[in-house]
Order: C-alpha cells, then structure tokens, then sequence
C-alpha cells in the first residue's frame, strides 16, 4: 500500500524471482497490550539461518512506531530501516530477536492489520497485513508456531481470541484482564488473528470420525445472537461433509468464528479463528434473502475447508494463491453442490464466470491462474485466481474421474502437510495418482484467455462427423497462444426421435483442430458440447434457433439444457440490438413455454432457465458494446415473453402461499414465484406494480421481500417511493439490510439511476468508510451497464471521483471496482475516450495507492 504515483517506477515482484527465505522463524511469541487508539506489540522470534550465508535478518513492516530491538536479551542499535522493513545484522546462526512497537487500531481505515470495527478489534492479516502488527518475515513460505498474549481493558474487551487453543486468561485486578492462545501448527504470518470485544457466543459441538470432541463458537454483538444459528448448522455440515468426501478432520479443540462489520473482503481462514464480514454469518427470515443463506453456507464452508487446502497446506508465494483459493473453491462448490440442487448450482457457478472472469481475460487485467507478476497482490485476489482456479481443478476431476481425483488428493495433503507447496506440487500428484500425462494440461496455469472452440457437425451415410477447432485470443504480454487440452463432454442426440444416438463421449482436445467420428448416426444428430460446462471455453457452434430449442427440451443434462435456452436467448438478443432483427423471439417464446410446461423440471431449475441473459453478457457477444441497444432488445423480449406466457406467469406466481421455510424445495418455489412476477411487470408495466406492491407488504422472509422492491425499484409508480420509504425507515439500522436498499436502487433499470445514484452518494446513511456501503452503491453501480455507461460519461466521472476519494481510506475496496473503466476497448470511440479521460486522471492524481495505481495504469495501457 505504498505511495505511488505515474513518475515512479512501479516495484515489480516476479514469480522466476522466488528465493526461499535467508533466515526462518520456528517461534514466535507475541504480547499484546491492546487500546485501540494506542497498542503496544512486543515480539520475541526464535529466528534460525537458513543456508550459508551471510545475509543480515531482513523483517517486513509498515505503519508502526519501533521502540525497541534486543538480540538475545541485549538491547542493540546496529539495526536500520529500508524500504518499511527492519534490517538487523546477526553473527550467528540461531538468535532469539525481541520487538517492541506500537500501532494504532482506530486509525486503521485500510483494515489490513489490526484494526477497530465497532468497538471490536480485529486483524486482517492476507496477504500482507502482518507486517502492519510487528516487523516479521511477511511471507507465506515462513511457518512459525504461535504463543500469543492479549491483556485489555476487560469492560470494553470482555472476549480475547486467537489462533489455536486457550491456554490461560487471568483478571489482573485493574479493570484489565488477559489472555494466552497458542497454536501448535506451524503457520504462515498471513494466518495469524486476534480478535478482542464484547462479543457473545453461539455454542456448538462437533465430534470428528476420530473421535475428536470440537467446541465451536459464532461470535457476534449480543443483538445479533439470534442470527447465527445458520452459520454454525453450515459448519457443522461443512465439517461432516469434508470428511465424508475428502476424508479430512479438524485439528484442533475450539474453532471459532467471529462477524465484523467492516471487512474488506467475504471471510478469512485464520487458523482456528475464522473472521467474517458479518454479511456472511447473520442471516435470519426477515432480513436475509435465501441467497444470503446460501452464500453464508458456501463462505463457511469455504473457510472451513482452508484448515486444510491452505493452512495444513498452504502457498509458497503468492503466485501459487489459485494452489489454496482455486482448490478451495472447486470443494466449496461441491459442498453445495451436495446441499441443494447440483444443476441450479452449476448453473450459477457457470453465470459467475461468465460475469466477472470470463471479462477479466478477455480485458487489460488478463493474467494466468498462475500469474508471472504482481505490483500490489492484493489486485490478485481474482476471478481468474478463484472461479478459473476452480474449473481448472474440476477438469482435472473429470480426466482422472472420481476416485483417481480422491487419490490424487489424499496423495497431495499427505506428502504436502505441514509445507508451502505450490500448483506444480498440486499437479504433480493428480498426475502420479491419476496416471495420466498432464504435461499440456498445465498451460492452463501459464496461459491467460479464455480459449473458443468452433464446433461444427456434419452427417452423412450413417456417420457424424464433429469438427472442432480450437484457438485462444491474445492476452497483454501473452500475443502468441498455444493450444490448450480441453475436456469436452459431447453427446448427440436424434433430431427425430429425440433419443440420445451414443452415450457422452468426453473428447480431450489437444491440437488445434480434430475430428471426431460418431458411427451407427441413423438420424440427423443434434449436438449437445461442453456437457455440465466440462471446459471453461467458450464455444461457436452453428446450431438453429430449431436445433437449441430442441436441446433446451430434450438435452438430458440439466445445464445443457439451460445453456441451449441461454444461447437461443443471447443470438436472439443479440441479432436484434444489432441489427434490429427479432425473427427469432417466437422460438425463444416456445422454448421458455416447454421449460415452464415441463412436470419433470423442478422450480428451481425453470426459474435460472427462463432467466434472459445478463445485459453485461450480450454486451460480451457483440464487437462494440451498445449498452443502449442492449438494453432495448432486451426489455422487448421481456415484454413478449412476458405477454405471451402471461397465463403461465400468473399460473406459477398464483400457486399456493406457504409460511417461509429454507429448503430447497421451498426455495426453489419462492425463486419462480419471483421470475414470475417479474415478467409480469415487463408485461403489464405500472399494473404490475400493486401486485409487487401487495407481495412486498405480505411478505414473512426478506426474499419475496426484496423480489418485489426489485420490481417496484425498476418501475415509475408512486409505489415505488411508497416502498423504499417503507424499507428504509423499517430497516435504517440494520446496516447489512440497508446495503440492500441501496443496492437495489445503483442496479435500476430506470432512465435517472444515474442521478439517483449521485444522490444516495450524499444520503447520511451513505459512508464510503464501510467497504460493504461502499460495495452496495458503487460497486452495484458500476455493474448496472446501462445507467454507468451513460453517453455523456457522466458515470465514469461518477465512479472515478468515488474511487480516488476511497482510495485515501481504503486502497483495496476502491482497487477492486475499477476494472468497471477498464472496459473501454469493448466500447465505441466516444465511450472509450471518456473512460480513458478519468483512466488518466486517476493515474495522475497525487498520492495514490500502489492498489489503484495498478489497476488504473494497467487498465489505461491494455
Ligand atoms: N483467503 C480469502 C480471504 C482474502 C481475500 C484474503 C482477499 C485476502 C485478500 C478467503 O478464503 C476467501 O477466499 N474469501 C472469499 C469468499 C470465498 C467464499 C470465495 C472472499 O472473501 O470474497
Ligand atoms: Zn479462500
């Protein structure tokens, strides 16, 4: 987070670069003294020469005052500050080093470190925060076991947790108290938390296939107790589940979770104690929406599974992040794969990549799963990282099948445990217990983009023949691709008869282009690719509208079925915003009739399948984006769907009401109910509005709840004040729910969101020092295509001011929603010229962050 600006030159740190560290830290005690306006951190380190050398102890830190430095119990002045770091020249080879310095919590609006969150303190510690606590060797591939002491103010900090297990507390008599943690397992810097406040708990208990008995704890303000029952059930499902498929157990005697308000991501695996945006842990009827249960479920799960891909094994440097985070993601989606409905699941994984990832490789932020470089890491946190890292792990699952992928892992945490590994060891050991070459497969880790496949079908003579070809488009600094192996589930199926003609082939795709030879094709075939989204590819295929409806009623994978419904829809769309052409809308009508005719399909899959294509995902199939013409094309297509099926809307949105429950049945229902009545609305304009209008009153859960502000908040009646008014003053001081309410007005499709927009942005609710406010209003704003890209650039001047006013509190939040104005490539030479113009002003302007500076040149150079 270093003062950057355009005339310095960047520090670049390079993956060919990697050295393992000159000297390790087996030990490390740490004495907190804890105020927030004024902590003192001591530290004593066992530090221990690694190799020959004579290379001085070198000690990262940042933003804190040294007050004293002792080499083995001797205070000692040879020391010297370089760069933020601590340089101490040692003689021997094994020396105990002492610390003592101070830090200031309450100032600490980056929230990297140890800061304040509504009288709570707390660490964020990855990937870099440690050294803003003491001086330390910062870097993942030092393991050091952890003793740590915590004495404070016991009225204001009644709770003190760290890592590991409690292994004393005192009451020292002066209204202070104490407490000792220590964590047996070696672990990286970057795993170290405390948390101190007046916290409650929820307890629960979990006894491991070992027989271990685990105490588990939710803590949260004793207003919020009641919300935590979800989050702790999700734990103690994630952990039944890692045992049950993966075989892995939890380590320790306590595993605590806590909430705070303001964090600058989801949640964080600290070792043993899990700090969570609150977001993610409090969840209860009236307040969360059955995608909060969700995503509460898949963000413990997430972290839980850390405790061993990323903390039992973690990262040899920061270019291996997708060896945890991908991993991690592949099991989290698994875990709710298993949950509820694996298709409905699929589905939305697929929807995610396509949103953020798919976007990101094919814009100036591309970079490899395993990039090759960093200015700031934090910018590396990723889709690419994350979602791409989780497909590549799924289709190394697919080449190796099931119980080789099993094996594979088994063999990667045994011969991995306790050290910081990297993709390469990952790989390694899917390739020695899965027997197969992986050799091609790792340009995955090495190659940006995402690669096209052209597939083309022909038949004759009772033989099919399937062409595909295979190419990647240039990334920044990758012009020339080479070919990648895919793993491509394919069937045919008969256009006649509708009978499957073979059973799925899974066709790996290794040379640019192949042929591949079905026999015994009686009837004309009709091709079904990339079966269960096998590749993360993309793929041109010159099917009918004909043929795609016909998938999307006869294909018999679920997200086949779903994708043939997409891309019938997107070719719709599209043909329409660019040349106004909307012969195809009847087939797109017929095709959503069978899906919401079909008995067999169950709520939850016909609501995602007769969902129409996001505007920013038309955009991404056009060569110039036309927000305006997009948006167009695509409210007509609502409107007609929606006057054509209108007896089938109001059939599924008049079904019987039931008291709220979260199953996935009755989330399934709840989730068409809501589809439903927003084709209404497209159909019936304003003369919807009273029917979301009553939903909205009636409504006994925050999902029919926010279904019906949704409607009422993309529409013009009087109902639509009448409502937000109505939320808000019901809601004003739940901070997580007013994110809602401000969220649903940044992502409007009405003509003024912009000026809206402006407006919430000096509402006195509004704050940019909370990074969720933040999130909710700017970030949602900046994906609303339409309303940002405004012709007179009036969003970007919008979202550059906010970003450069953020970026003075706080460098990640305010890097992590620029890449919005980095899309001026995608858009025509008026747009881009304006996104440039505040591209520019951001990298001009005084006293940047190393974060924004990143994002913001790199966006501007493309
Ligand atoms: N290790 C990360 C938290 C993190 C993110 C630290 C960015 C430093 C920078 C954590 O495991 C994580 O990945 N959290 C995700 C949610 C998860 C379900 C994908 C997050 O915070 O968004
Ligand atoms: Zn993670």
């Amino acid at each position: 987070m270093d003062i950057q600006n355009a005339l310095a030159a960047p520090a670049i740190t390079r993956r060919e670069d990697y050295r393992p560290p000159e000297w390790l830290v087996p030990e490390v005690a740490l004495d907190f003294d804890l105020d927030a306006a004024r902590t003192v951190v001591r530290s004593r380190l066992s530090v221990e020469r690694n190799g020959a050398h004579g290379e001085p102890l070198r000690l990262d830190g940042a933003g804190q005052e040294l007050l004293a430095v002792l080499v083995d119990g001797v205070a000692v002045n040879d020391w010297r500050l370089d760069g933020g770091g601590l340089v101490i020249p040692l003689g021997g080879d094994e020396h105990v080093v002492e610390l003592e310095v101070v830090i200031e919590p309450e100032r600490n609006t980056q929230l990297m470190g140890l800061y304040a969150s509504n009288g709570i303190l707390c660490t964020q510690c990855e990937a870099e925060g440690f050294r803003r606590i003491t001086y330390f060797s910062d870097r993942p591939d030092v393991l050091s076991m952890y003793h740590v002491r915590m004495t404070a103010d016991a009225a204001r900090y009644p709770v003190l947790l760290a890592n590991g297990d409690p292994v004393a507390s005192s009451d020292l008599g002066d209204g202070r108290h104490r407490a000792e943690w220590n964590d047996p397992f070696p672990k990286p810097s970057y795993l170290f938390a405390l948390v101190a406040g007046d916290l409650q708990v929820n307890k629960g208990a979990f006894t491991t296939r070992s027989g271990r008995d685990v105490e588990l704890g939710i803590w949260v303000r004793a207003a919020d107790l009641p919300k935590t029952d979800h989050a702790l059930y999700s734990l103690q499902e994630a952990m039944a589940w890692d045992e049950r498929v993966y075989g892995r157990e939890y380590d320790l005697d306590v595993f605590n979770i806590v909430a705070v308000d303001d964090f600058n991501f989801g949640a964080m695996e600290n070792k043993g104690l899990n700090i969570f945006n609150s977001r993610y842990v409090l969840a209860d009827a009236d307040t969360a929406t059955d995608y909060d249960y969700d995503a509460i479920a898949a963000v413990v799960a997430h972290e839980y599974f850390h405790n061993w891909s990323g903390n039992r094994v973690t990262c040899r440097d920061w270019f291996q992040l997708s060896l945890k985070e991908g991993f991690t993601v592949y099991r989290d989606q698994g875990f709710s794969a298993d949950q509820g409905s694996a298709a409905v699941n699929r589905i939305e994984a697929v929807r995610t990549l396509r949103a953020s990832q798919f976007p990101e490789d094919a814009g100036p932020l591309a970079h490899p799963v395993r990039p090759d470089s960093y200015q700031e890491i934090s910018n590396f946190y990723t889709a690419t990282i994350y979602n791409k890292g989780a497909e590549l792990i799924r289709m190394m699952a697919t080449i190796l099948g099931p119980a080789k992928f099993r094996a594979g892992s088994d063999l990667y945490f045994e011969r991995s445990d306790g050290t910081a590994a990297t993709c390469e060891d990952f790989v390694a050991c899917m390739e020695e217990a899965g027997g197969v070459d992986l050799a091609q497969f790792r340009r995955w880790y090495t190659q940006a983009g995402t690669p096209r496949v052209q597939a083309s079908l022909s038949h004759d003579d009772g033989r099919a023949r399937l062409r595909l070809a295979q190419a990647t488009p240039p990334t920044p600094g990758q012009p020339v691709k080479e070919p990648m192996l895919l793993p491509l589930k394919v069937k045919l199926f008969g256009a006649e008869t509708g009978r499957a003609l073979a059973d799925e082939r899974l066709v790996l795709l290794g040379d640019p282009a192949e042929t591949i030879v079905f026999d015994g094709v009686t009837e004309r075939p009709v091709l079904s690719i990339n079966r269960g989204f096998s590749a993360p590819v993309v793929i041109e295929s010159d099917r009918s509208a004909a043929d795609l409806a016909f998938l999307s009623a006869h294909d018999d994978d679920p997200f086949a079925r779903y994708e043939a419904m997409q891309q019938l829809m997107l070719d719709a769309l599209v043909a329409d915003a660019v040349e106004g052409d909307r012969s195809n809308a009847d087939a797109v009508v017929a095709a959503v009739a069978d899906t919401l005719d079909d008995p067999a399909l169950d709520p939850a899959f016909r609501a995602e399948a007769v969902l129409l294509p996001s505007e920013s995902f038309i955009g991404d199939q056009m060569s110039v984006v036309d927000p305006d013409a997009i948006f167009r094309a695509r409210e007509a297509l609502r409107r007609t769907l929606g006057e054509r099926l209108a007896e089938r809307w109001a059939a599924a949105y008049d079904g019987p009401r039931e008291p709220y429950s979260y199953t996935p049945e009755a989330k399934g229902r709840r989730r068409l109910r809501n589809v439903a009545l927003g084709y209404l609305a497209a159909a019936r304009g304003g003369a919807a509005d009273k029917l979301a209008f009553t939903q909205f009153e009636a409504a006994d859960n925050m999902t029919d709840r926010m279904g019906a502000l949704t409607v009422l908040a993309n529409g013009t009646s009087d109902l639509r004040e009448a409502a937000l008014d109505i939320f808000y003053s019901r809601y004003r001081d739940n901070a997580l729910v007013l994110d809602k309410w401000f969220q649903v007005q940044a992502l409007s499709s009405r003509d003024d969101t912009g000026v809206a927009v402006a407006a919430l942005a000096r509402h006195p609710d509004f704050t940019l020092g909370n990074p969720n406010r933040a999130r909710s209003l700017i970030g949602a704003f900046g994906v609303n295509q339409r309303a940002f890209n405004a012709r007179g650039g009036e969003g970007y001047r919008f979202l550059a001011n906010q970003l450069l006013e953020l970026d003075r509190l706080n460098p990640q939040t305010a890097a992590k929603l620029l890449p919005s104005l980095g899309r001026w490539r995608r858009f025509d030479g008026a747009r881009a010229a304006l996104m440039r113009a505040e591209l520019a002003r951001i990298v001009g302007a005084a006293g940047l962050s190393r974060d924004l500076f990143e994002q913001a040149s790199k966006s501007l150079e493309g």
